[in-house]
């Protein structure tokens, strides 16, 4: 007897005492539902959807004892704690016809209660005792049959719908001295409710918020009620609502319950997120997402905008056959950043092949000249760039050294040592700029004359350089001439058409044969080598003009004074007459010789530097000499067969010895 009692006792104290829960979105909640309720996946509890004139419930699916009828005979009814978080949302914002109730009945089957009407908790205004119901009714319609103070109040209901108190939905704000606060139940925000009995004192307190808000220490409703004679005792909790003609969805996010205690505060980063219905609530979308999402698009569009710009600018044209050159080849990108995006104030000269400018390298900081050269023709790039690199390897001190190349659509950038004297025809034609003295002429031309040996016959292969000229040697640091732009000229050959060939170099420097076979040997470097000389010496163009505007020709104008024996008067006045007789003497003879229109009487490089070393007296030449161009002229009209194979006559070439050298058959006519 005494174990049966016990166990009795103990039976009925938990489930006195097992009665308090929470919810955070009723996903696990296993809610007793009916009618149009539904626990949506995210755990959202939906009373009603836009089905009209339905109802819907969903209780708590264990029973709960609401009266304590241990103590006494008379049972007396529990002090409970209820909070629960709900939203009212509307398709036509601030319009719906029915609100929803919080609401302890007997039975969790309430499905026979009338549909579009009374909360769906009734079937008439007025219940009877034996209903058992208490409802706090959430109201959003104006009904006044049922003495409905207006269309948004909350009341308490004991088995009617006429409520025994009502209250516009609002709140006392405890920081703002009590002050009263509307709030908008259809307001699609979710509101926080407490319903809280106190059994012993027998009074009812229903308390609104919005949601988050603590909870006011004013409720909004506090009735004296004694709930004993009301409830039964066992109880089951829940919610009820039911839909009208506006479509309309009744929501709860998360409930507590607690008998003798406040019910245990919601976890509201655990509720579940309302769905947006009808015209979403403009706020977030409109305000925050819609600007970032702009904001992110433009930045997006800028990113990939520059990017593609950025490859399109730092575009280059690289080839699989162009592995084997990499360490030659430069970044587009290091180019641009060396010259400052190729800015104009860092051109140091614009050549007939393109601009050069200044530049230091990002890394290394050394500095460089880049020339830009533009190519249309695709044709030929492969060799020339094989040349390039061929080039590159070249070593001379009297070579302007080229570093390496670039490639891009159409463009073609050639990499040099900067040279920090700029070029030497500035000194020679220049005629206000510095002049150079003797010796250091004397010093430029044997440069030359070294690196144009090395180029032809000291190298592993020979190399034509194709367009020597006073622009093409570059002076370094200490006025070493260095020599510049070799091969340039034959990416041009290369790009044309064998059919129509033309000659590419300069006019002036360019050999006779050159002129009708357009084919480069070395001597017609030799050619080019000596106007160069006869250039240094003179001060003059290689095609000047007199003072009537005549074109004169610096190789027949020196040819000239030699003839007339006063060859000594075409050096330069600029040297106010010091200079080394001896050598001038050699360079001008020299000139004249490495000019001659026959190929076959120009000296070779290594001739021609013997003869500036001194180690080998340079050729006299005989006064009695055509004019070059009469000769060219003869040759070009077709005389060549005979010129070539005839020994020496008139015209000769004679060393200092008298002892003929060279010799030229030519009967000057
Ligand atoms: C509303 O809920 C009921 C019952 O769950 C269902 O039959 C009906 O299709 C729903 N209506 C809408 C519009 O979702
Ligand atoms: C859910 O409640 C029903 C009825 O109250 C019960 O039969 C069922 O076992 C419960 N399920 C779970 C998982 O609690
Ligand atoms: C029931 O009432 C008695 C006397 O009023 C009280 O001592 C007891 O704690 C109450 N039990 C519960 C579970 O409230
Ligand atoms: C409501 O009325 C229906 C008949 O229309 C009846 O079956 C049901 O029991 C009534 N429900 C209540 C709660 O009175
Ligand atoms: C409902 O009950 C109230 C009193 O609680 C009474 O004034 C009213 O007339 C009743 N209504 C109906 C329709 O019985
Ligand atoms: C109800 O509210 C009153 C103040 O209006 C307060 O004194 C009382 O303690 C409250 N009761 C409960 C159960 O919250």
């Amino acid at each position: 007897m005494p174990t049966l009692l016990l166990t009795l006792l103990l039976s009925l104290n938990v489930a006195l005492a097992s009665s308090a829960f929470s919810y955070q979105g009723f996903a696990t909640a296993n809610l007793t539902l009916d009618g149009l309720a539904v626990v949506m996946p995210n755990g959202l509890l939906a009373l009603t959807n836009f089905t009209s004139q339905q109802k819907g419930h969903a209780f708590h699916p264990a029973p709960l004892r609401f009266l304590n009828t241990t103590a006494s005979s008379t049972a007396v009814a529990r002090s409970f704690s209820a909070s629960f978080v709900f939203a009212i949302v509307s398709v036509v914002d601030g319009l719906s016809d029915q609100g929803l109730a919080f609401v302890v009945a007997p039975t969790s089957d309430l499905s026979s209660a009338n549909g579009g009407q009374y909360l769906g908790l009734l079937n008439a205004t007025n219940g009877t005792a034996s209903d058992h119901i208490l409802a706090v009714e959430l109201d959003t319609i104006w009904n006044p049959e049922l003495s409905d103070i207006n269309s948004n109040h909350v009341g308490i209901n004991v088995n009617s719908l006429i409520s025994r108190q009502a209250k516009p939905a609002g709140y006392y704000a405890d920081d703002d001295g009590m002050a009263f606060r509307d709030l908008m139940l259809n307001s699609r925000r979710p509101m926080q409710v407490w319903v809280d009995y106190d059994g012993q004192g027998r009074r009812l307190n229903v308390t609104l918020a919005p949601v988050q808000a603590p909870k006011p220490k004013n409720p909004l409703l506090s009735e004296a009620i004694d709930l004993s004679t009301i409830v039964a005792d066992t109880m089951y909790a829940g919610f009820s609502s039911s839909s009208g003609v506006v479509s309309t969805h009744h929501y709860v996010l998360g409930w507590s319950f607690s008998f003798d205690g406040p019910a245990p505060p919601l976890d509201f980063s655990k509720l579940p997120s309302l769905p947006h219905v009808g015209p979403k609530p403009p706020s977030k979308i409109l305000y925050i997402a819609l600007p970032l999402a702009i904001m992110l698009l433009i930045a997006a569009v800028s990113a990939v905008a520059f990017i593609l710009w950025r490859r399109r600018r730092f575009a280059e044209v690289r080839e699989d056959w162009e592995e084997d050159f990499g360490p030659h080849r430069f970044a587009y990108k290091d180019l641009f950043h060396a010259t400052d995006g190729f800015k104009n104030r860092n051109v140091l000269g614009v050549g007939g092949f393109g601009k050069v400018y200044k530049g230091v390298l990002p890394v290394s900081n050394l500095e460089i000249a880049v020339k830009r050269v533009s190519h249309d023709s695709r044709q030929g790039i492969r060799e020339f760039i094989a040349e390039v690199v061929s080039i590159g390897r070249l070593r001379h001190r009297n070579l302007a050294q080229l570093l390496g190349y670039c490639r891009r659509n159409g463009e073609l950038l050639l990499v040099y040592d900067y040279m920090a004297n700029g070029s030497l025809d500035k000194y020679l034609h220049n005629k206000n700029g510095p002049a150079l003295c003797w010796p250091q002429r004397y010093w430029i031309v044997k440069g030359i004359a070294s690196s144009l040996l090395y180029l032809h016959e000291d190298w592993e292969q020979v190399v034509i350089h194709r367009d020597i000229k006073a622009s093409n040697v570059l002076l370094d640091r200490e006025m070493n001439g260095r020599l510049g732009d070799f091969g340039l000229a034959r990416l041009y050959d290369h790009g044309t058409d064998a059919q129509t060939t033309h000659v590419v170099g300069t006019m002036g420097y360019l050999a006779p044969e050159l002129m009708r076979t357009g084919k480069a040997t070395p001597t017609t470097d030799v050619f080019a080598f000596g106007v160069f000389l006869l250039e240094v010496v003179c001060g003059r163009r290689p095609i000047g003009s007199d003072e009537h505007n005549n074109p004169v020709v610096l190789v027949d104008w020196v040819l000239e004074h030699h003839r007339n024996g006063s060859i000594i008067d075409t050096v330069d006045s600029r040297l106010e007459g010091k200079f080394n007789m001896e050598e001038v003497s050699i360079v001008l003879r020299l000139g004249l010789l490495c000019a001659h229109p026959l190929p076959n009487t120009r000296p070779s490089m290594r001739k021609v530097m013997q003869y500036l070393d001194g180690d080998q007296i340079a050729p006299h030449l005989a006064p009695t000499f055509m004019s070059y161009n009469e000769m060219a002229l003869m040759q070009s009209e077709g005389f060549d067969s005979y010129i070539t194979p005839c020994p020496p006559l008139a015209a000769g070439i004679c060393s200092g010895s008298g002892e003929s050298l060279v010799t030229v058959l030519f009967d000057g006519r």
